[in-house]
């Protein structure tokens, strides 16, 4: 059976994470590296990793906004051949746990409409659709913002 580990990130994991992004959403959408590092080094951003037998296969961003009460999940990512497998509830299930600590009571996220498989996921873990943000994307999709009661 795969082992499995969550840690924070740290700086020799940048090119798997961006790698991870760049892979996971088409252009115009994904990351390029100066977007990823500035959204890793916002204050309040913290990444997590989840790694199987030692690599790194899927990748958190959240952020505490400035209050202390509330927060934003930037990114979630898990690589294509990992998928369904629990990896992004359990990367969920950990940063929800570091966002109950610090106190945050609701946190919110952004997705693109057209992403069924995300949706689905998000609904799935109590997030409830707020509103429509139109032409939200660089490529002019639109994105649901989405919201979860801690
Ligand atoms: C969305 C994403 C993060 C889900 O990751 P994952 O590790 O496969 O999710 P999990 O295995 O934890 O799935 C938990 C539940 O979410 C739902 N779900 C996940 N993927 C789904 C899909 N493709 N279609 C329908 N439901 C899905 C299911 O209810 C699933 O439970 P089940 O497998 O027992 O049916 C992953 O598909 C991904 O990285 N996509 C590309 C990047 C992306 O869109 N990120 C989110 C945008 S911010």
């Amino acid at each position: 059976m795969a082992k499995t580990l969550i840690r924070h990130a740290v700086t020799a994991d940048f090119d798997t994470l961006l790698e991870i992004d760049q892979a996971s959403f088409a252009g115009g959408v994904a990351y390029d590296a100066a977007e990823l590092s500035y959204f890793m080094n916002r204050n309040g951003a913290e990444t997590i990793v989840l790694e199987e037998d030692s690599e790194i296969v899927a990748f958190l961003i959240f952020e505490v906004h400035r209050t202390g009460r509330s927060g934003t999940i930037v990114t979630l990512d898990v690589r294509q051949t990992h998928r369904r497998k629990g990896y992004a509830t359990q990367l969920l299930n950990h940063a929800e746990d570091i966002l109950s600590r610090y106190g945050v009571e609701t946190y919110d996220l952004q997705v693109d409409t057209s992403n069924r498989a995300a949706i689905n996921f998000y609904k799935q873990r109590g997030f409830r659709t707020v509103r429509t943000l139109r032409h939200y994307y660089a490529n002019g999709n639109d994105a649901f913002l989405m919201m979860k009661e801690l």
